[in-house]
């Protein structure tokens, strides 16, 4: 059967670290307050020159050498983001142009937190129906362009960076490796408890982000343990046999409550918040990267990847790598 197999992985993050004694500096906040209701410690924020495109570029860079994959062997670059470079053109057109490997397809998928997510499985569909047998689904974004500086309960909570994977078409055994399942969803119902005040057809400015950060909490644990739920039970694969999940990185929190609800061991779960912040459609890519790149993730492992954001969407993909 065909399967699309994840055979690369590469990751980028910005060059300015920017810790919480720091942002303590910018608003009224504390390293103590931001560690124990987030785990964040420290986020990376994009400088003069660096953006969306650019660290997008790198990591795909980064993912191509990774997988021992040409830059012109790539057929398809779905990229998630929610902060392009420019209103259009997409985002993924540019990376594709930096790579040099134009003619193919590329273009982006908005779906915020849940970006990454929604690439995958757009780009799985796409491998899986032959529009093409080698692709770069990418998470990237520069968040910090969008957030009101002077607003504590938000600005502490993000960073930058992009993460990508390769994804390749490959003939594989019921037991081979490749995406097993994936489960998407939308609700617009809740729009005004985490999104943008601008747009180019409504303000024609980029606007700010606003959230209502226990609210989105409350809902976040909720949807992602039954989407977790959906994907184990049409795989008929039992949670025990996860090796790793991958989570969105939004607060260290939610990662224990979703585990906990689905009695998955905290070591199973990988955490980058502490170090990344919520770098939105960027973060489980990045985190993926981490834990492959470190010995974690192995060749065989069972590698649950989940995100829930603004929108709101949410959305799970259980994967052997
Ligand atoms: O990626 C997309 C999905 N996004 C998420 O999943 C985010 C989900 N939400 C969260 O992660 C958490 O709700 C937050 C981290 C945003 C907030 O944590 P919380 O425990 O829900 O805190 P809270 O909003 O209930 O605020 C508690 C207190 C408030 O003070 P009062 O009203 O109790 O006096 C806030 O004003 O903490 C105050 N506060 C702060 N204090 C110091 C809010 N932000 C800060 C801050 N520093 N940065």
């Amino acid at each position: 059967m065909i399967r699309s197999v994840i055979t690369g992985s590469g990751s980028a993050l910005p060059a300015n670290c920017v810790t919480n004694a720091e942002m303590a500096e910018r608003v009224d906040t504390s390293d103590e307050w931001i560690v124990e209701r987030t785990g964040i410690r420290q986020r990376y924020i994009a400088g003069e020159g660096e953006t969306t495109s650019t660290l997008a570029t790198q990591a795909a860079r980064n993912a191509l050498e990774n997988a021992g994959v040409d830059a012109s062997e790539i057929g398809l670059i779905v990229l998630a983001t929610a902060t392009p470079d420019h209103t259009f053109p997409a985002t993924a057109t540019q990376v594709q142009h930096a790579l040099g490997c134009g003619g193919g397809v590329a273009f982006d998928v908005q779906a915020v937190c849940s970006g990454f997510l929604y690439a995958l499985a757009t780009a799985d569909s796409m491998l899986r129906t032959g529009m093409a047998t080698k692709a770069l689904v990418i998470g990237a974004e520069t968040f910090s362009r969008i957030l009101d500086w002077e607003d504590r309960t938000t600005c502490v909570l993000f960073g930058d960076g992009a993460g990508a994977v390769v994804l390749e078409a490959r003939d594989v055994e019921e037991d081979g490796p490749g995406i097993l399942s994936t489960k998407l969803h939308a609700d617009g119902a809740h729009r005004e408890l985490l999104y943008v005040d601008g747009g180019p057809s409504t303000t024609g400015e980029v606007g700010k982000l606003r959230m209502k950060g226990r609210e989105v909490f409350r809902h976040a644990v909720v949807n992602l343990a039954d989407v977790l739920r959906e994907v184990i039970g049409n795989t008929g694969i039992s949670a025990e046999e996860i090796d790793w999940v991958v989570p969105h990185q939004a607060n260290a929190r939610i990662l224990d409550a979703t585990a906990r609800k689905l009695n998955l061991p905290a070591e199973k779960v990988i955490v980058t918040v502490d170090k990344h912040a919520n770098t939105s459609a960027a973060s489980v890519p990045l985190a993926f990267d981490v834990a492959r790149r470190d010995g974690r993730i192995k060749q065989g492992d069972l590698v649950m990847f989940e995100a829930m954001g603004g929108g709101f969407t949410w959305g799970a993909s259980l994967a052997r790598m």
